[in-house]
């Protein structure tokens, strides 16, 4: 979809419709994204969320107007970066494990991992960052006031909206985690003839004004709203009642992060991504270790093209196994594993004929992929980009909600290494950098990742869900636009591969030539049919002009609205 003007996608109209408005109405591409954000938590409830965290990258044109209003700590140099005739900063609103969590809380006295507890339980949950994050990411750098950016979701949850054939499926495909909960069946299904919880069909309105009375106070006192007061109260509750951790003390403490981006040239453009613990530095190792390749002769999807890829896609696996967590002052430098001597030496393990297994570790089982992530690029009419993503981890997080507060709690602990040596729910096996301890996030793989063409001006805005696919999701968009050359839509719509050196497989969706598949075979690759990969709605600023957007096909209830 082109605009003349700015341009908002994501996985749901309504929200998108929501953050356009905020582009109307004179605010900037910050506002617009956590109006859609806000929005999502409320008609997209698979992945939008209060309960949840995420992250965020911004570029807006100008000086930047944080420091003095109060955004950074006293001492703290800036985290921002100019980059063109503008800045870029992360925020950083992935959730924090509680004060009373131990490295060992989902083992069993046999040392195995009770995987109910680590992403059904309450104890699954991680302090929620969502509402700090979007809440600070607006005050910082937005334009409109607060209240006029919730507006849209608090009428989406106040008045209700029909429901989508999506939103329909998914509910009903969870009913049989959501219903465990009393809270959570109260928020979401209705009652048959029989009396028994149904969940609503296409068509039928879903109010929430549980959520739009915490929606109503975050407006009125930002991010305390929700950290602070009835919220607060009635999510410690929950948890001291049925065995969580986290209490008052926990969402007080939590501070979302302003970060600065994690920066790579890339083939004379620049890629501006999320630092550990968000995805970017493993999406960034991946495009370093295939820039030298001739790809865009050996062309898009060729068995010539996808063997250094997936090789490459094992390797940085690798690195973010053993290395990579929530940095803290004794882990280890992190820009040594960006920097072209490294890159280089891990570049020499690929052997350009061969697949190279990863030495006798066992096989793991097959990916199981839901719809639990989302998100959402914006492009402003001055060229200012976010692109943000969120999640609650699992679909619907761990399917409990807050009574009186009217939103799910996200299981993102599952995302640290319960053990060394076990996968989580995404197979991947994680080392002790990432492991479990109070304050520490959980090590993510969601990369939001913006793009500058080679004179410094704004291009590209994209992000994906996946789990462990969407680095390596991200690294193909980029890779069909920036080298291979397809336009923004055939670049988000290419069938994609996925490789984590953890199961030794090549999964790839339906498309690639026969031909290809054969070739990669004979290379000793094992490939497996997957399904569908990601959703990367990306948004790009054009040299003509105004801005356009590429909703993912995989997902095909994304929607774009112009501003
Ligand atoms: O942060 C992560 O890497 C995971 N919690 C993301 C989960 C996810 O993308 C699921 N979506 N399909």
């Amino acid at each position: 979809m082109l605009s003349s003007g700015g341009i908002v996608a994501a996985q749901e109209g309504l929200a998108a419709e929501a953050g356009a408005r905020q582009l109307r109405a004179g605010g900037n591409a910050v506002d617009a994204a956590v109006a859609t954000a806000f929005a999502l938590a409320v008609t997209h409830p698979p992945a939008g969320n209060l309960g949840g965290g995420g992250f965020l990258v911004l570029w807006l044109p100008g000086a930047s107007p944080a420091r003095g209003r109060g955004c950074l700590p006293a001492g703290v140099s800036s985290p921002e970066r100019s980059i063109g005739r503008g800045f870029a900063v992360a925020v950083n609103f992935r959730e924090e494990a509680p004060h009373a969590a131990t490295a060992g809380m989902f083992l069993r006295s046999d040392g195995s991992v009770d995987r109910q507890r680590a992403t059904s339980s309450l104890l699954s949950v991680g302090v929620p960052g969502s509402v700090a994050g979007l809440t600070l990411s607006q005050r910082c750098y937005g334009r409109l006031p607060l209240a006029t950016v919730l507006a849209p979701a608090i009428a989406l949850a106040d008045n209700g909206f029909p429901v989508s054939p999506a939103l329909s499926a998914a509910l009903t495909d969870a009913a049989p985690r959501l219903l465990a909960d009393p809270t959570a069946c109260g928020l979401f299904y209705r009652t048959d003839p029989q009396g028994r919880p149904r969940a609503p069909r296409p068509g039928e309105r879903l109010r929430q004004p549980l959520l739009a009375r915490t929606l109503r106070r975050i407006a009125l006192d930002g991010d305390r709203g929700f950290s602070s007061g009835p919220v607060a109260s009635a999510l410690a509750r929950l948890m001291a009642e049925r065995g969580g951790l986290i209490t008052t003390a926990d969402l007080q403490r939590y501070r979302a992060r302003l970060e600065a981006p994690l920066v790579r040239r890339f083939r004379g453009q620049t890629l501006l991504t999320m630092p550990p613990p968000g995805g970017g530095l493993t999406l960034l190792q991946l495009l370093a270790l295939v820039e030298p390749f001739p790809l865009e002769s050996t062309g898009l999807n060729s068995a010539r093209t996808l063997h250094p890829l997936v090789e490459a896609m094992n390797l940085a696996y690798r690195d973010r196994n053993d290395l990579l967590g929530d940095p803290g002052p004794a882990s280890t430098p992190l820009r040594p594993l960006l920097e072209e001597p490294y890159i280089a030496a891990l570049r020499a393990r690929i052997d350009p004929d061969r697949h190279r297994p990863p030495a006798a570790l066992p096989l793991r089982p097959p990916l199981a992929e839901g719809t639990n992530t989302t998100h959402l690029s914006v492009a402003d009419r001055k060229g200012g980009l976010v692109a943000l993503t969120t999640t609650l981890n699992l679909p619907f997080g761990n399917a409990i909600a807050v009574p009186e507060a009217g939103f799910l709690l996200n299981n993102e602990m599952d995302d640290f290494t319960a053990s060394p040596g076990q996968p989580n729910a995404f197979g991947l096996v994680q080392g002790p950098a990432n492991a479990i301890a109070p304050g520490r996030r959980p090590l993510s793989s969601m990369a939001p990742t913006l793009v500058f063409r080679s004179d410094g001006t704004p291009w590209i805005a994209t992000g994906s869900p996946g789990g462990s696919r969407i680095t390596t999701t991200l690294a193909q968009v980029l890779l069909n636009r920036l080298v291979h050359g397809r336009n923004l839509a055939t670049s988000v719509a290419a069938p994609r591969v996925h490789s984590q050196l953890w199961p030794d497989v090549l999964s790839h969706e339906e498309g690639l030539s026969p031909d290809t598949i054969r070739l990669l075979e004979t290379m000793g690759h094992s490939l497996r049919l997957s399904p569908a990969m990601g959703a990367a709605h990306s948004v790009e600023v054009r040299l003509e002009g105004g801005s356009s957007a590429a909703i993912d096909p995989r997902r095909p209830e994304g929607a774009a609205a112009v501003e």
